[in-house]
């Protein structure tokens, strides 16, 4: 895989730059530069300026190009999060001529922060969602609503076929400019987390695949640039995800059940590895400012909530008890367990009890570190 150097501005295609933050965060940001020439014009419209703790990377990286962030005359914003947002009033203090884009919905709350309405365009203005920029370039609009905000839109640039998609098809975790199949893992937990529900995403699903001509990037504000063939497997992988209310729905019922399973579980290996390993075990699951925990613990150590995907959670939790088993104890805790769950008619976790991991386990295998196993949980 080609390597590029991340604190730089990189030109993923022709006269479009990626100026992000580099990927040595836990949840990376990605903004875009796109630069228009021609018939004597010059515009250049920056997608998802950024967070303000991200200012000055985005200050050095758009100087890069255009020689100065003054320069900058049009910014794109997908949804008002601060992490897509937060660098607007800098580039609108830097230029005040810069023409501001998003949706009506999106707009009514980024302008709170204090941004000239008069320079505000809403996108559901333009006929058809289209524009035709004065250099003859064309963009298009393509709203996703609920993905993860009511007034969320993606940008399409029609010219180099670059589909700007902001949280949408976006990842945690990614350590590359460009999206391998591996960041998979990655991309699940981020949309598990942020999306509403799989019905929100199987529309914007549906938008992308509707595109014509069909993009050849998609570029998200979190995580790696998808390309490719990877693009429609990334979208049968989406379509089919359960997130967010889907989740919570389904295991609404049977979580009280599954929580006081997972403290016999808790108390059984405690016993057969002693308190020390169970609780360095517990130490991992902690918060770490960038991303929530998965489980809540009492005083007593005992688990009180899980968040996110509860059956992703318990198996990472059992996987990392394992971690510190000989073989002989790895089986006589995976008959105890097997039997706990069965007791309590509780989901089995083929996928953990099995020899063989899928694929997607697979990706996260033996050879990673305790932190990347722990990235590989969906919330
Ligand atoms: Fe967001
Ligand atoms: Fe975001």
């Amino acid at each position: 895989m080609q390597q590029y150097d991340l604190t730089k501005a990189v030109e993923i295609s022709d006269g479009i730059h990626w100026v992000g933050n580099g990927t040595k965060t836990f949840l990376s940001r990605n903004s875009y530069l796109l630069c228009y020439n021609g018939s004597g014009k010059n515009n250049s419209l920056v997608i998802d300026p950024g967070p303000v703790v991200d200012v000055d990377v985005l200050i050095h990286k758009v100087t890069e190009v255009l020689g100065s962030v003054s320069k900058v005359n049009a910014v794109f914003m997908n949804h008002q999060d601060p992490d897509v947002v937060g660098n607007a009033p800098f580039l609108a203090r830097s230029n005040p001529h810069m023409l501001m884009l998003a949706t009506e919905d999106t707009w009514r709350l980024v302008c709170l922060s204090g941004l000239d309405a008069t320079k505000f365009r809403a996108v559901e203005r333009f006929k058809n969602l289209r524009i035709v920029m004065p250099t003859g370039h064309k963009i298009q609009f393509i709203p996703t609503p609920f993905c993860h905000f009511r007034g969320a839109c993606m940008l399409y640039d029609l010219n180099s076929r670059i589909l700007f998609s902001g949280d949408f098809m976006g990842g945690i975790a990614a350590t590359q400019l460009f999206a391998t199949r591996a960041n998979w893992p990655g991309i699940k937990a981020f949309h598990q987390l942020y999306m509403p529900s799989n019905e929100a995403i199987r529309l914007a699903v549906q938008r992308i695949r509707e595109l014509q001509p069909a993009p050849l990037m998609i570029a998200p504000q979190h995580g790696g640039i998808i390309q490719g063939e990877d693009i429609p497997f990334f979208l049968d992988m989406m379509e089919n995800l359960q997130v967010g209310l889907d989740i919570i729905t389904t295991f609404d019922k049977i979580m009280p059940e599954m929580i006081a399973g997972l403290n016999e579980i808790i108390a059984t290996v405690r016993k057969a590895l002693g308190e020390e390993s169970v609780t360095k075990t517990m130490r991992m699951f902690h918060a770490d400012g960038s991303y929530p925990a998965i489980f809540t613990l009492a005083s007593d150590g005992n688990i009180t909530e899980i968040k996110g995907d509860p059956m992703e959670s318990i198996e990472a939790l059992i996987r990392m008890f394992f971690r510190n088993c000989d073989e002989y104890q790895k089986s006589v805790l995976k008959s105890i367990i097997l039997k706990i769950l069965i007791l309590r008619n509780l989901p089995t976790f083929d996928t953990l009890l099995a020899e063989e991991y899928p694929l997607e386990v697979e990706l996260f295998a033996d050879d990673l570190d305790d932190t990347e196993i722990l990235n590989s949980v969906s919330f």
